[in-house]
């Protein structure tokens, strides 16, 4: 059963773990990505810290199979990253992430989201592009993408991700 948890601390395992994943998930192409395990490690802690409670972790089970993590900040709340092991790609499960978080950033009033993606990153801007996301500029190797939260029209895949993600995993706040 596929559980999202979102958290505001880490345990050193559940870190050792989630670095694993993220090293696993940039296998195949790790152009936009750290190397190093000691500096995925600081990135995450990083992104933990910036995400004040909207690090989002699935759990296959026990095991941690995709993570995503954002920041509410301005001018536009930001998703910083999004990552699924390879044999979880294409099965729904980021989708899941993605509407467990932009329901999370709607719930809070936010009226778009922001990111940025390396260019030649095509599956990552096309999965952002199922969701509404627009290209609306670039920065050296990155593309800035743009979803309007407030839009009626949401995709298909979002409304479906949406609609399953409810009924098969819980919300659990750390709390902590
Ligand atoms: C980005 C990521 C989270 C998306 O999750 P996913 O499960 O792969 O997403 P999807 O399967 O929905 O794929 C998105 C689109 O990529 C395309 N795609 C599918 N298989 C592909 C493949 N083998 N190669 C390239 N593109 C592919 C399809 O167009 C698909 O859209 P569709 O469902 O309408 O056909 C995941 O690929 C991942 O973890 N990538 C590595 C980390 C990363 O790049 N993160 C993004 C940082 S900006």
């Amino acid at each position: 059963m596929l559980t999202i948890k979102r958290f505001n601390t880490l345990s050193k395992e559940l870190l050792a773990a989630l670095v694993d994943l993220y090293q696993e998930a940039y296998r195949d192409d790790p152009t936009y990505a750290y190397r190093e395990r000691k500096r995925i490690k600081s990135y995450l802690k990083w992104l933990l810290r910036h995400a004040r409670g909207g690090f989002f972790v699935a759990f296959e089970k026990e095991k941690p199979v995709g993570f995503l993590a954002l920041e509410e900040m301005a001018p536009a709340p930001e998703i910083h990253e999004i990552v699924v092991l390879p044999e979880f790609k294409g099965q729904h499960l980021a989708e899941k992430l993605m509407a467990e978080a932009l329901s999370y950033l709607q719930a809070k009033g936010y009226s778009r989201v922001a990111l940025w993606v390396g260019e030649h990153n095509l599956r990552a801007q096309r999965f952002y592009e199922k969701f509404g996301f627009k290209k609306i500029g670039k920065d050296g190797i990155w593309i800035r993408m743009e979803k309007n939260l407030q839009e009626k029209d949401l995709t298909s895949s979002h409304k479906t991700a949406k609609a399953s993600s409810t009924s098969e995993r819980e919300m659990v706040s750390s709390g902590v």
